[in-house]
């Protein structure tokens, strides 16, 4: 089967809004007086915000009322730090990559678990280059469950086998694998190294070079 779709996770592929999520967290651990660093931060890509503040509180537990004011203060500094984002925060290659699938008559889709999404595809100005988009209200099981890329695949009209999903998270890279998808992991081996093709970004990437290094192209 061929492939006649790409399927993009965005924080950590499309735009390095990673570290906004890693700041965010770590002024919410400061606060709360929870030690945090970059490497643990690592444990959180791609994890939703629920699941993402429990591993920060490392078994702490609090009532309800009061995780869901700290998911909304977390998100407050997120919504603060991505108020800065504009289209030269693309990184590099990707939106040459998006313009090259749609030029080649491919589609190409949004596969996020974050709420956010659209804000910051718009903030980017890439939306337009995205026939469909999979966010964080779009499934409730979110990754490594497969069903936010199978949500996508279908909003594309495809079939998983048809679609390629690019992730720079392991949850992301075993959330794909598990729905049938060929999958370009985004980072290093350690992390993304389940995936059919491991690149460390999207800078050069070009779509007849991508598609010749897929399996089924092999
Ligand atoms: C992405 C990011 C995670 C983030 C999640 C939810 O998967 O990689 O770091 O926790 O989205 O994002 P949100 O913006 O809804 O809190
Ligand atoms: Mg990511």
């Amino acid at each position: 089967m061929s492939i006649k779709g790409f399927i993009f996770d965005l924080d950590g592929v499309l735009t390095d809004t990673a570290e906004y999520h890693y700041r965010a967290w770590k002024r919410l651990a400061d606060e709360l007086g929870i030690p945090f660093t970059r490497e643990e931060n690592e444990a959180l890509r791609g994890i939703p915000r629920r699941e993402s503040l429990l591993l920060l509180l490392k078994g702490r537990t609090f009532p309800e009322a009061t995780l869901n004011e700290l998911m909304e203060r977390k998100n407050s500094y997120y919504l603060e730090y991505i108020r800065e984002i504009s289209p030269r925060d693309v990184l590099p290659g990707a939106r040459e990559l998006l313009s090259e699938i749609r030029a080649a008559g491919l589609k190409a889709a949004l596969g996020s678990a974050s709420k956010n999404a659209r804000e910051v595809i718009e903030r980017l100005g890439i939306a337009g280059l995205l026939d469909a988009v999979a966010d964080g209200y779009s499934v409730t099981r979110q990754k490594p469950a497969p069903d936010l890329f199978l949500h996508a695949a279908a909003l594309l009209g495809l079939a998983p086998a048809e679609c390629v999903v690019v992730e720079d998270a392991a949850a992301g890279v075993e959330a794909a694998l598990a729905g049938g998808f060929t999958v370009i992991g985004i980072g290093p081996h350690e992390r993304v190294g389940k995936a059919h093709v491991v690149l460390p970004n999207l800078a050069g990437a070009r779509l007849a070079d991508l598609l010749a290094r897929l399996p089924m192209h092999a």
